[in-house]
């Protein structure tokens, strides 16, 4: 039954087949040719064209397969009337179809599915039916420009080619926006769309997109494409980018990474702020076009064979290529960039000085700018820390915006701000404590302040502004800082008398550090400056180290305000005691500060000093994460601040130390920073090395502290470029001047230390003329002469009546000056200091006790467990070694 069946089925089928090619074949090649002569007719075809054969494979400018399909017409610049036939869509194996430059009219057919280039640009067509790309899946080449369209949009359908290489619809009367899904076709690399009425801005999906050549620009200003060029950024395979004519807005974005890009035209638009290094260093830049724009900052120069054309409107502070601006433009154009460069200050901001009366939103006083006025003009973007290198002002406006981001820190350093209005913005994060007396504050109307930033914002802008602009602007920073470092300190004076207590702490980085472990009322003196920044980032085994938050609570008589050491911007600390008279340090990170960003970096903190474990190093014994509770928990110094014992023992009712005390606090402290110097793998650089820093036990040993600002060298060079941080007075030049930080700024703040260690003069005095104001310059000069201006500068509280002692100063004054040398490279390394200062220690051995003891502590061990240990400790010494060293570092 089966056999006959499937036999019959066979040769039926076979019969079939057979009988269906040999019809098939003429038949739709009769069809093709029908087709064709329809062609024929409708465009009146001239004689020259040869179309005459009855086989239309044979026609001129027409291409059959071998199953005499018609695959391509190419009638081109024949001077072609008429109307294309409707019966085009029959020619179903259509791969190519061009006919430019002729007077064809009326709309374009339906085309078959299978085209893969479409040329009809130069006629009088006068439309394209939306869904006509609808399934061209094998498009890969379309040119329809200069065709009289009736006004259209680039058609959804479009989406559908996803092999499209070439798009150009120069001329083409397209309005609306420019569609995402353009930004995500993987092949485009010529995207022509420019003299048409598009509007709107740069879909973001562009910047994924690897197209090359990008033609956006107006032809009589009838494109109107608005927004900024900032995904430009991210489209690194361009080599020509038109925008000119638009209205486009902001920055040129950075273009560092476009390495074939020669030719870009930005003219005619509404640009502003500088013109980047990155695109004067374009390396392969042909033509530039910058002309009739805002565009300020000093003249661009670009290298020879360049053609440049930027003539007409611009805002260059000079005329004078390679002019640099004065330092008020380059900080105020610092300060407008994180505002993605205002257009409403670009357009009045002529010349090079702010100060003529004529800058919207400046006001002058003697040459200074006294009020900045930037409320109520259309801002977006973040408030820059950099207002704060406008030392002037007085009164800051930056209300009625639509600001995001937080209030930097900075702002609490301004040390003549009487009025800062940031109302009616949309602001988060927390208002930073502004300790100026009298400061008017004016937040209201922004309802996320006060509450943790929603997301790390702003990094959204840095992504459009790119690292090197950053730098660019950390240059510019550190330039005024250098040179305006003088200005400061004068400032530092005046501000010195209104902060009388209380620490100054304007970091954003580290978090740990945002804090102060102060166990006394002395606060840290100098003013705090951080234009940043991020911290070494590590990460660790932290098991064992979690504290819950009830024993927390618990040991702090639930946070009480009795118990409170100190408090900073950032929160609070503690002290904790425990039933047995042992007591810990609480940090608590004010509720909910963390988010995402913050608690990684929390937790970062945590691993640094889990892995950095040393006598000479305050310890973290653990930490507590519950809820929005952040909280980390360190060994308590009973005798808080070394600043406390060096410059106000009076006032705290403190004996003085004596020089065998400062010797061996000296060491402690040599010693922990070598530790953290030479970890096995990894280099730590503390960065805020300062006598508040250090932290004293019963036993008059020291410990190092605060370690917020701590920076991972990183291996192979010893240098990281990083935003400034730190304390004024304590850093060293070549960091404040290009905020390059290498191992050696802890050196020169070590020898700061030193030099206060041996006169009990604070490094910043402003009872002193103003050429001994810093201790380093009054110390140096002292210290050229000779043994007598030497006594004379020593503490007078110190006992250095003999020889002995006289020797021992004389040692440590020299290395103190070795270690400010202004050459990094000529200071020591902290291995070398530990040896200097070990063998005048090891002089008065008698007097020390036993300090070489070590125990160790497990770090797996419960906090009750270790608080056991270490408690049964305590009473002979604070000199515990937490296994140090031993333990390598592990990087992410
Ligand atoms: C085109 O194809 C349609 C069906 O797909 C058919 O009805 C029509 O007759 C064809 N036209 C020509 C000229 O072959
Ligand atoms: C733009 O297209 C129109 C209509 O086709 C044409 O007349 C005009 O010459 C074109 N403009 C340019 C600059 O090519
Ligand atoms: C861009 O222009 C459109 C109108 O064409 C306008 O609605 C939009 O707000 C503008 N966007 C920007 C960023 O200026
Ligand atoms: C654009 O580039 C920047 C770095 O240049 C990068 O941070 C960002 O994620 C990129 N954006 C997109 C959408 O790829
Ligand atoms: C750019 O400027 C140069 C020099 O003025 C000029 O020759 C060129 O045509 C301009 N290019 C564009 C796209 O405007
Ligand atoms: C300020 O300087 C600019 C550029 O030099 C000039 O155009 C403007 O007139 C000046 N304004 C005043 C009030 O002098
Ligand atoms: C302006 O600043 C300079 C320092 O740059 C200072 O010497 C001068 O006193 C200041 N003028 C006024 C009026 O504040
Ligand atoms: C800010 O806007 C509010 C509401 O529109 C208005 O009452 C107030 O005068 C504005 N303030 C400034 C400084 O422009
Ligand atoms: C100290 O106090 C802790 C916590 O209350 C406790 O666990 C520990 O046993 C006490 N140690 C001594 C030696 O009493």
């Amino acid at each position: 039954m089966e056999k006959p069946q499937i036999g019959f089925g066979v040769s039926f089928v076979i019969y079939h087949l057979i009988l269906l090619l040999s019809l098939a074949i003429p038949v739709l090649s009769q069809n093709d040719a029908a087709v064709m002569n329809i062609l024929k007719k409708a465009i009146n075809a001239p004689p020259n064209l040869g179309w005459t054969d009855t086989d239309v494979c044979k026609w001129q400018r027409v291409d059959c397969n071998s199953g005499k399909r018609v695959i391509s017409v190419q009638i081109g610049n024949l001077n072609l009337q008429g109307m294309l036939p409707k019966e085009l869509e029959n020619l179903s194996e259509l791969q190519k179809f061009d006919c430019p430059q002729n007077g064809l009219t009326g709309p374009i057919p339906y085309l078959s599915k299978t085209l893969q280039r479409l040329v009809i640009r130069d006629n009088k067509f006068s439309s394209i039916p939306n869904d006509f790309f609808k399934g061209m899946t094998m498009l890969q080449e379309v040119r329809i420009g200069n065709n009289p369209f009736s006004p259209w949009s680039i058609p959804d359908s479009l989406g559908d080619c996803v092999e499209l290489q070439i798009f150009v619809a120069t001329n083409a009367s397209l309005v609306g926006t420019i569609p995402d899904f353009l930004g995500s076709m993987p092949g485009l690399v010529s995207l022509l769309l420019n003299s048409n009425s598009l509007e709107g801005g740069l879909p973001a999906s562009f910047a994924k997109s690897k197209v090359e050549q990008l033609l956006l620009n107006s032809q009589n200003g009838n494109n109107k494409l608005n927004g900024t060029l900032r995904v430009l950024q991210n489209m690194t395979s361009l080599k020509q980018v038109w925008v000119h004519g638009n209205s486009f807005t902001g920055p040129i974005p950075d273009l560092s990474d476009h390495d074939q890009l020669s030719d870009v035209s930005l003219r005619d638009n509404q640009l502003a702020c500088a013109v980047p290094s990155s695109l004067m260093a374009l390396p392969s830049l042909q033509v530039v076009n910058l002309t009739n724009n805002f565009l300020q900052g000093p003249v661009p120069t670009f290298k020879s064979g360049v053609i440049v054309d930027m003539s007409g409107i611009n805002r260059f502070c000079t005329n004078i290529p390679k002019q640099p601006c004065s330092p008020l433009v380059n900080a105020l154009l610092s300060v407008i960039e994180p505002l993605g460069c205002p257009l409403k200050l670009a357009e009045n901001w002529k010349g090079n000085d702010p100060c003529n009366g004529s800058w919207t939103g400046i006001v002058c006083s003697g040459g200074n700018i006294s009020i900045i006025n930037f409320q109520n003009i259309g801002l977006s973007g973040t408030i820059s820390p950099n207002f704060a290198s406008l030392t002037s002002v007085t009164e800051l406006f930056l209300a009625n915006n639509s600001l995001t981001g937080p209030i930097p820190n900075e702002l609490t350093t301004m040390p003549n701000l009487k009025k800062l209005d940031v109302s009616n913005n949309n602001l988060g994060g927390y208002v930073p404590t502004f300790r100026q007396s009298g400061i008017e504050l004016k937040t209201e109307g922004n309802p996320d302040l006060g509450k943790p930033l929603k997301s790390p914002s702003g990094s959204d802008f840095d992504g459009g502004n790119g690292g090197r602009e950053n730098n660019n602007l950390i240059a510019i920073i550190a330039s005024i800082v250098v040179g305006l470092v003088i200005l400061f300190t004068i400032a530092t004076i005046v501000f010195l008398r209104f902060v009388k207590k209380g620490n100054y702490s304007g970091k954003l980085g580290g978090l740990i550090g945002k804090l102060k472990h102060r166990h006394g009322g002395e606060s840290g003196k100098g003013m705090k400056i951080n234009v940043s920044g991020s911290s070494a980032t590590g990460q660790a085994d932290v098991q064992g180290m979690v504290i819950p938050i009830q024993v927390l609570r618990e040991v702090t008589n639930n946070f009480n305000s009795d118990n409170i050491l100190g408090k900073g911007g950032f929160g609070t600390v503690y002290k904790g005691e425990m039933q047995n008279e042992t007591n810990i340090a609480v940090k608590r990170m004010e509720s909910g500060l963390l988010m995402e960003k913050g608690l990684s970096e929390f937790r970062a903190e945590i691993a640094v000093l889990t892995q950095a474990r040393h006598k000479h190093l305050v310890a973290l014994l653990g930490y507590c994460l519950d809820g929005n509770e952040k909280i980390l928990v360190y060994e308590y110094l009973p005798q808080g601040e070394l600043s406390k014992h060096l410059f106000s023992w009076k006032e705290n009712g403190l004996k003085p130390l004596d020089w065998t005390r400062r010797l061996n606090i000296a060491l402690d402290v040599a010693r922990g920073v070598e530790y953290l110097h030479t970890l096995a793998q990894q280099s730590f650089i503390h960065r805020d090395l300062k006598p508040s820093n250090i932290l004293l036990g019963d036993d008059m040993r020291a410990k190092v502290s605060d370690f917020g600002l701590v920076r991972l060298a990183p291996e192979g060079r010893n240098s990281v470029e990083t935003r400034l941080a730190g304390t004024f007075g304590y850093l060293a030049p070549e960091y404040a001047a290009t905020g390059r930080v290498t191992t050696k700024v802890d050196v020169y703040s070590f020898g700061v230390i030193l030099m206060e260690l041996i006169t009990g003069r604070r490094v910043l005095d402003d009872s002193l003329p103003e050429e001994d104001f810093h201790l380093v310059t009054w110390f140096r000069r002292r210290m050229q002469n000779n043994d007598e201006s030497l006594r004379k500068v020593i503490d007078a509280s110190i006992d250095a009546d003999d020889e002995e002692t006289m020797s021992s100063i004389w040692t440590v004054s020299a290395l103190a000056g070795h270690c400010c040398a202004n050459e990094p490279h000529q200071r020591p390394d902290m291995g070398h200091v530990v040896n200097v200062l070990s063998p005048l220690v090891q002089a008065w051995k008698p007097q020390e006790r036993g300090e070489d003891v070590k125990y160790g502590i497990d770090l797996d061990m419960s906090l009750p467990q270790a608080l056991r240990k270490w408690q049964s400790l305590e009473g002979k010494s604070s000199t515990i070694d937490y296994g140090s060293g031993s333990q390598s570092f592990v990087t992410k």
